[in-house]
């Protein structure tokens, strides 16, 4: 995947309003996508169901972000962190997600994500933040070039 297309660059904002939710399986196959999901993903409910939630992963997050959730909320635990995904037409979004088990009969049978908005200083501490720790990683590093 290359990281300096022009198609990469454009945001898109999600609403104040909005409440963007999705479930998945315990193997992280989304189950569910609610129509903010869809609108504000690119994707259609049924292009969304079934896939791994990784379908929306931007190459800008780092794995460790990842690495925590997946560690948190297997000892049922919440993890709430900012995410940076990827739409269908490679543009972005920024979101806080609050990741969690769904139960039932006190039996975990599920996980879910409910993801709002968060500022513009948030999105720019977020990406100086993600960009430092790909860096120290030796994960890929994104670059824009400007001609
Ligand atoms: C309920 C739930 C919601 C998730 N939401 C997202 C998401 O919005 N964006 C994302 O990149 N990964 C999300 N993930 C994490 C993905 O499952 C996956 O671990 C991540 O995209 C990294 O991809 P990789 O495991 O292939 O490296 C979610 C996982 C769960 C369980």
């Amino acid at each position: 995947m290359q990281y300096n297309e022009s198609e990469f660059l454009v945001e898109t904002e999600v609403p104040e309003h909005e409440l963007i939710i999705s479930r998945t399986t315990l193997e992280g196959a989304i189950s569910y996508a609610n129509e903010a999901f869809c609108e504000i993903s690119g994707y259609t409910e049924d292009e969304l169901i079934g896939k791994q939630h990784n379908i929306v992963r931007h190459p800008d997050m780092p794995k460790a972000a990842f690495k925590d959730l997946w560690e948190t909320i297997k000892n049922k635990k919440q993890w709430i962190g900012i995410v940076k995904n990827l739409r269908k037409d490679k543009g972005y979004y920024w979101v806080q997600a609050i990741v969690s088990g769904v139960y039932k009969d006190g039996i975990l049978i599920e996980y879910k994500s409910l993801r709002t908005p968060i500022s513009y200083e948030e999105k720019l501490k977020y990406q100086i933040l993600y960009d430092r720790m790909r860096q120290e990683n030796g994960e890929p590093t994104r670059k824009v070039i400007y001609e």
